[in-house]
């Protein structure tokens, strides 16, 4: 799908008006001088990822109140606390930083919907194709403003795997980048795997 957009991308830039009159053979010279204008290194990463340095950082909380874990940026939790004012609302603990992920749409991205269940009852992640087509689950509806963050739908250019671990009798889903913390929740009998939800960078890049 990616390969298959950078391609279309690649071809609407050759195809540009004005440029056919330069003779066929002279593409390969103009390519490579215009990638180096663009301080291009490498030209088939520039296009086919997103740029890693736009990406922010992801966090999960939990509201015991719930039983739900949700993750967003920070900031959206610590909005949500404070606006709730009262101490018998739903406040998010901080569960903790996973991944990093685009807060605007990118090129090569898909757009991350959070999907709820009820007022509160459950919540899961999951692509969609583009802004516009949120995922179908049963029983799940798109929730507020729906789209958290932009990320990948296949493991390319230093991804890793989201994975989503289920807590089904409460109603609870919970997602995480560490292979050994979801190995170890499904080892403990109420846990089961909920798949890999989308591909996202990890907090650190080398
Ligand atoms: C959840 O687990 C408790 C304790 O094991 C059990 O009593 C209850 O029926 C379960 N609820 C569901 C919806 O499975
Ligand atoms: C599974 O969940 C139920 C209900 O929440 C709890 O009573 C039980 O102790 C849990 N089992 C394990 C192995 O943690």
């Amino acid at each position: 799908m990616h390969l298959g957009f950078a391609l279309t991308a690649l071809a609407a830039t050759v195809a540009l008006p004005g440029a056919t009159a330069l003779p066929f053979s002279n593409w390969g010279n103009r390519l490579s001088s215009v990638s180096s204008s663009l301080g291009f290194k490498n030209i088939r990463s520039a296009q086919t990822c997103a740029d890693p340095s736009l990406a922010r950082t992801i966090v999960q909380g939990f509201s015991s109140l719930l039983t739900s874990h949700v993750i967003d940026f920070h900031y959206v939790f610590v909005n949500l606390n404070t606006a709730q004012g009262s101490q018998e609302a739903v406040l998010w603990s901080y569960q903790g930083a996973i991944f990093k992920a685009w807060p605007t749409q990118q090129s090569f991205t898909v757009p991350l919907f959070r999907l709820a269940k009820g007022v509160g009852i459950d919540y899961v992640f999951m692509v969609g194709p583009d802004a516009q087509t949120p995922p179908v689950l049963s029983g799940f509806v798109p929730d507020g403003g729906a789209i958290v963050a932009w990320v990948y739908d296949t493991p390319v250019c230093g991804s890793v795997p989201l994975m989503s671990a289920v807590f089904a009798n409460q109603t609870d889903h919970y997602y995480t980048t560490d292979p050994d913390e979801h190995a170890g929740l499904l080892s403990d009998g109420n846990w089961s795997d909920g798949g890999i939800v989308a591909y996202v960078l990890p907090l650190t890049t080398s």
